[in-house]
């Protein structure tokens, strides 16, 4: 219980202290669940970046603020852009980009906003090449906190489940992030990046060679490819079977093929996790 009781203490402690934030955070999640849910998102993975870059404790506290805030100009985007089910058209793209445009005044309304939180914001959609926006900035203009916000915005973007698109597996969303470098994202930043998350993280679904599939349930720090395999399926009968743990570094014989996911296998794993 003492995390849980933890957590409680630092609720109650953010409503006294911070009810506007609370407000913010409420009026997100009205607008759209999904806003809020990558709002939170950002704010965690940005938290676990700077962590394993090694920043210190003040910093990791701006980037989480910096990532609740970084989309608080899409509360004023239309409901029916925001929340269109599928690709947007190009003038609902136009629309949308506005979203950074919308940003700039609120958080200047901000008292006490942090440089660091106000780059999250400002920079999350800037690329190295200088055709992002909303200020075209270019290389060294975008500096590591906004060059590690885009990456952040980009991997939880591509890995998130909505209802006209299935998640991507993390390595699925890595390999599409290679090909956005250099010109779009720091490639120095993003092997980083994917050296903080693992290239299968705890928690994903991978397939391994001889058929079966399972959850990464512990990681292996001598070699991250040979995690333990929580197994529970067979993709070659597309049926579930009996559970079975393989710690692939005492089985040589065996190796991870590909991740995968629930999208990709049809399958729902939530009893397994
Ligand atoms: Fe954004």
């Amino acid at each position: 219980m003492a995390p849980i009781a933890d957590l409680g203490l630092s609720i109650v402690d953010n409503i006294f202290e911070r009810q506007h934030a609370v407000a913010w955070i409420s009026g997100i999640r009205d607008k759209s669940a999904y806003l809020m849910e990558h709002s939170l998102n950002v704010a965690f993975l940005l938290v676990n970046f700077g962590k394993h870059l090694g920043f210190d404790h003040h910093t990791l506290h701006e980037l989480a603020v910096g990532g609740l805030v970084h989309d608080i100009g899409k509360v004023l985007v239309a409901d029916e852009v925001l929340n269109k089910p599928g690709k947007l058209t190009a003038d609902e793209f136009a629309h949308m980009k506005l979203h950074q445009i919308f940003s700039q005044p609120v958080l200047d309304s901000i008292p006490d906003l942090s440089p660091i939180a106000r780059d999250v914001s400002l920079m999350h959609h800037e690329k190295l090449d200088g055709n992002g926006y909303p200020n075209g900035l270019q290389g060294e203009e975008i500096h590591t906190i906004g060059r590690m916000s885009g990456i952040v915005d980009i991997y939880d973007a591509l890995t998130a489940d909505r209802c006209y698109k299935r998640a991507m597996s993390p390595s699925e969303a890595f390999k599409i992030m290679m090909g956005l470098t250099p010109f779009h994202l720091d490639p120095t930043l993003l092997r980083a990046f994917i050296q903080c998350i693992g290239f299968y993280p705890i928690g994903s679904l991978v397939e391994l060679a001889d058929g079966r599939a399972g959850l990464v349930w512990q990681e292996n720090l001598d070699d991250i490819t040979r995690p333990i395999v929580k197994t529970f399926y067979s993709v070659r009968s597309n049926h579930f079977r009996e559970v079975e743990y393989i710690n692939l570094d005492k089985r040589h014989d065996l190796r991870i093929t590909r991740a995968t996911s629930e999208g990709a296998l049809d399958i729902c794993v939530d009893a397994f996790r």
